[in-house]
């Protein structure tokens, strides 16, 4: 079983970049109560199956990845992304969200920019599990989800479905368009390029070799002098082709 699981870790890590250091009996358990659910009666017919089918690959993704997000979540990037497009001469600007979860995150961008008035811009969500992509394009949300999300603008955005969620209203929801891709994929660069990207919380799960690639790839996607948020939990120890942009507690990167 050990030679097994540690096969499944390793073919998760070549697709994802994600590494698991920590609750690996935890972990293993919960392995074992998905691929057994799914009827496999042990690990080695399932890491065969895995192999093969892109479906039970991604079902295992949508099960091991970790997608937890809210509105106005470190609001800081957000504050500099205006001040930025504020005293910017571009006409049109390209945000990304990669990873962008359930939603959240490109949403909030999308209050922003129409808070400050904002109209020529296009905003993209990317991220690798399909589970949370739908929730994504519902855009059905748990009081919990928004509850950094002032109360003004609560009800300006997003109307109450029942006591405990809320929905991004329609003409909203329209406004952001998303897609299923892997930041490792070259598909990735069929995106173009982009003046400002947003990489929340993703850092966090990789090591240092992934968190390079990452940046490489991140490198691509924006323009020159465009700037990548990464989330405070997102340590970087270096940042080939960047440089750091000083704002107290936030992580802002700027391609050089
Ligand atoms: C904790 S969420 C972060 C969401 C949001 N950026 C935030 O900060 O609230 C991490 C997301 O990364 C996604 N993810 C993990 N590996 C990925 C990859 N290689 N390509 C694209 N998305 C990935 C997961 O599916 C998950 O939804």
């Amino acid at each position: 079983m050990n030679r097994c699981f540690d096969e499944i870790l390793r073919l998760f890590y070549k697709e994802t970049g994600i590494v698991f250091e920590n609750k690996l009996q935890i972990l293993k358990k919960k392995i074992e109560k998905f691929y057994k659910d799914l009827d496999y009666k042990g690990c080695d017919s399932f890491l065969d199956d895995i192999k093969k089918s892109k479906e039970l690959l991604q079902k295992f993704i949508n099960f091991l990845t970790v997608s937890e997000s809210f509105f106005f979540r470190e609001k800081g990037h957000f504050e500099f992304l205006v001040e930025e497009i504020k005293k910017s001469v571009k006409q049109n600007h390209r945000l990304l969200s990669l990873p962008c979860s359930s939603g959240e995150e490109p949403y909030t961008i999308l209050i922003y920019m129409l808070e400050n008035g904002f109209k020529n811009f296009e905003i993209i969500g990317v991220d690798i599990n399909t589970k949370v992509l739908e929730i994504a394009k519902k855009a059905i949300y748990t009081k919990r989800r928004v509850s950094l999300l002032p109360n003004d603008l609560l009800k300006r955005y997003l109307s109450n479905v029942d006591n405990s969620h809320y929905a991004l209203k329609d003409r909203y929801k329209k406004m952001v368009c998303f897609k299923h891709l892997n930041l490792f994929d070259q598909e990735i660069y069929s995106l173009g390029q982009f003046d400002f990207v947003f990489s929340r919380n993703l850092f966090i799960y990789f090591d240092d070799y992934s968190k390079l690639e990452a940046l490489r790839v991140f490198h691509k996607l924006l323009v020159q002098g465009g700037y990548l948020f990464l989330g405070h939990a997102d340590i970087v120890k270096v940042t080939p082709g960047f440089e750091r942009v000083y704002r107290p507690g936030l992580q802002i990167l700027k391609k050089i």
